[in-house]
């Protein structure tokens, strides 16, 4: 049946209709929410190239926490920033390094939040690479022994999920066993597992004080141009032992996530990235585009395509949407 008897515009002809109608929704629960952690006493500091967005030093959680759970957002991706920085990165697996003492604290202030750490080297390294060099080039195999101490690192500080967002082969498989031999059998992997060479990662850069110094990502993260290998990365991970997988970014991958969800039985997470975010703060700056309607339009995509949950730094503001709009 076709025009005059078929009539779309019937089913949007009010408010109701269309509530009734919503294919996709968006929830609080849906969303995890990125903290930046830095040493010091009494720092709440902007981050310039992500507005609205914070440096907090251990002190200053407590506020944000209670806010976060207050709004009703269950989880929290911690990011921690280095004290020293050295040529291995050393200090990522420091038991009394900021982002193993972030995670005691907040777990202090609220044990029912999820405590999911990025685990990754390149915040912490001089050269600003995720793995460990050898000749200029990343070497994947000792890279691995790396991460499997900061992972240890995390779990034993509390964390409910570690987060490798590092793209070493292997490390979802070497991580699982080095958690389960040490006993740390509840404790989760998130695998960024289709991670993508992106230049929307460059707000985050400056936040985490984690550029490359030489050269770049390209020989670790996936080129932009691939489907089949980022089905096949995300696979991998999940064979290793991944509890959940995760495609980064998401707005220019969205096909990606649709892909993924259709050839796993996992959770899905999307990761919403910097560059996405302060796109739209400069053009909303601006006076160009309305926010809350082009994030709501953004998430609702990401859900669309598949993704079961979503880090993004609006993870606060759209639960303060959702709450009055409810
Ligand atoms: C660390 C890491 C990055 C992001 C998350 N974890 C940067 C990178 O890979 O260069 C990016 C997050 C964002 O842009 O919001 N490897």
């Amino acid at each position: 049946m076709s025009f005059p008897q078929r009539r779309m515009r019937r089913l949007r002809s009010s408010t109701a209709l269309r509530k009734l109608l919503q294919e996709t929704t968006l929830a609080t629960s849906d969303f995890i929410m990125p903290l930046f952690l830095v040493q010091g006493h009494d720092i709440k500091e902007k981050i310039n190239a992500m507005p609205g967005q914070y440096h907090y030093s251990l002190d200053k959680l407590e506020g944000v926490i209670h806010e976060i759970i207050s709004l009703g957002i269950k989880a929290v991706l911690l990011f921690g920033s280095a004290q020293e920085k050295d040529e291995l990165g050393s200090s990522a697996w420091d038991s009394q390094g900021i982002t193993q003492r972030g995670i005691k604290k907040i777990k202090e202030i609220a044990p029912e939040i999820v405590v999911i750490t990025d685990l990754c080297l390149c915040a912490y390294t001089e050269h600003g690479h995720c793995g460990v060099l050898k000749d200029h080039v990343i070497d994947n195999d000792a890279s691995l022994e790396s991460l499997c101490k900061v992972a240890i690192s995390h779990a034993q500080a509390g964390a409910d999920f570690v987060a490798p967002s590092d793209m070493m082969d292997g490390r979802v498989r070497a991580i699982r066993q080095v958690l389960d031999d040490s006993g740390y059998t509840a404790t989760g992997i998130i695998s960024y597992s289709t991670k993508f060479a992106s230049g929307f990662y460059g707000p985050f850069r400056e936040a985490a004080d984690s550029a490359p110094q030489f050269g770049d990502r390209q020989s670790y993260q996936m080129q932009p141009a691939n489907s089949r290998e980022a089905l096949l990365e995300s696979l991998l991970d999940e064979q290793e032992g991944a509890d959940m997988l995760m495609v980064k970014p998401a707005l220019a991958y969205l096909d990606i996530v649709k892909e993924i969800r259709e050839n796993t039985l996992l959770p899905l997470v999307c990761y919403n990235v910097s560059g996405e975010y302060s796109m739209i703060k400069a053009a909303v700056e601006r006076g160009w585009i309305d926010e809350k309607k082009v994030v709501t339009e953004s998430l609702l995509g990401m859900k669309r395509a598949g993704a079961d949950l979503i880090i993004t730094y609006y993870a606060m503001d759209v639960a303060r949407w959702l709450r009055e709009d409810a």
